[in-house]
């Protein structure tokens, strides 16, 4: 049997790794700013996830959410400490479109709409409504299609308000990334965000905070729609939530009542997850990664901003885009096979860096220095 072919993937075989430092089958060792796509956190193989998750595993890995399983509620707890919403209630499931999936469907049950709005750009996942609320036709199916979301553009506080004068009775939900990451790192702005946070409350829509990518304290702040002093009706989570064990989580204003069988899971919430999640949870409270997020992002994002020949570089803490121009086209491409340095990337032209939350100043010189070099000889 071989693979179903749909990732253009590096031919490169990682085979260990370190904190931010991965090696290939050959010995060579990279800096990783990407993360498996702002999936790692507190880096690799960071040593208390090691132990936690060894720990869990010699106990039980799995049971479902038919018993009790009190880590779960350790987690709740974490989470709502360090994201400052103890009042919230957790939902736990596997993967970021679960998550928004999840989100979509409990604003649903809520005020028993069905219009979605969504914005130009957005990425929300694969699942059904997730990808319905995706601004990308190429992966929307036709059995996916729907007439239910609403895409409008991104931070035009007119045409949202327009929306909401015309048919506000029966928006169910607004979902939006605090910082557009597979768009392109676009933020969405405080007034947009505060506007969108009035219009919810006005007409009963309830506000979806997607912070699968940029959430997790992956900018400084918990979620990153903090930066604009709203709180959401729903927060969704997963990528650096478990370090790269699959989770995701919706973390739930107190309006939302629960009822037995509204959602579910076989997956969602099991030990060996949660005892990721609880680890990945101490290891930000204990070595203050959101405080090293942000001074360790700003440096680097003052810095880029220096580089002429780059366009634009846009972003908050960790989660960066340099918007290059054409003729710098190649250059994540030379970052990673001559300076062996990965990046991510977002059409057509923008380098992304989505690096683990506890990257050193020493790691973004080494970047800045590499970058200098490639610019160099392009
Ligand atoms: C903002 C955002 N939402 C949702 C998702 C979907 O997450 P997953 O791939 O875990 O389903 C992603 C993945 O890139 C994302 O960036």
């Amino acid at each position: 049997m071989d693979l179903f072919n749909v990732y253009p993937i590096n031919p490169i075989n990682i085979v260990k790794a370190k904190g931010s430092t991965v090696w290939d089958a050959a010995g060579n060792a990279y800096l990783d700013l990407y993360g498996g796509h702002a999936v790692i956190s507190i880096g690799h193989t960071h040593p208390h996830y090691v132990r936690r998750l060894t720990d869990q595993l010699n106990e039980i890995g799995f049971y479902s959410n038919s018993v009790e399983i009190p880590i779960q509620k350790e987690l709740a707890r974490l989470l709502g400490e360090l994201s400052g919403k103890s009042d919230y209630h957790l939902f736990l499931c596997n993967s970021g479109a679960e998550a928004n999936e999840n989100a979509l469907k409990l604003a649903s049950f809520y005020n028993k709409r069905k219009k979605v709005i969504s914005f130009t750009k957005a990425f929300h996942g694969r699942t059904s409504l997730a990808v319905a609320a995706t601004d990308n036709p190429n992966i929307v199916a036709p059995v996916n299609e729907t007439d239910n979301v609403v895409f409008l553009p991104f931070n035009d506080e007119e045409a949202l308000q327009q929306a909401f004068d015309s048919y506000g009775d029966e928006i169910s939900s607004v979902i939006i990334e605090g910082i557009q990451g597979v768009g392109g790192i676009q933020e969405a702005s405080v007034p947009f965000l505060r506007l969108i946070r009035s219009l919810c409350d006005q007409h009963n829509a309830v506000f979806i905070a997607d912070a699968v990518q940029c959430g997790y304290g992956r900018t400084g702040s918990f979620y990153s729609h903090d930066y604009a002093g709203i709180d959401a009706d729903i927060y969704t989570m997963a990528k650096g939530m478990g370090n790269g064990f699959p989770i995701g989580a919706i973390s739930i204003a107190p309006k939302f009542k629960a009822v037995f069988g509204m959602l579910g899971t076989t997956f969602g919430g099991n030990h060996l997850a949660c005892a990721a999640a609880v680890a990945v949870l101490e290891v930000i409270k204990q070595d203050n990664l959101l405080k090293n997020a942000e001074e360790v992002g700003q440096y680097l994002i003052t810095e880029l901003k220096k580089i002429d020949r780059i366009k634009e570089v846009r972003g908050r803490g960790l989660m960066i885009g340099i918007d290059l121009p054409e003729d710098l086209s190649t250059l994540k491409k030379e970052l990673l096979e001559k300076e062996k340095i990965f990046t991510g990337e977002a059409k057509p032209n923008v380098i992304r860096l989505l690096p683990a939350l506890n990257i050193t100043k020493a790691h973004a010189d080494q970047f800045l220095e590499a970058f200098d070099r490639r610019l160099k000889v392009l």
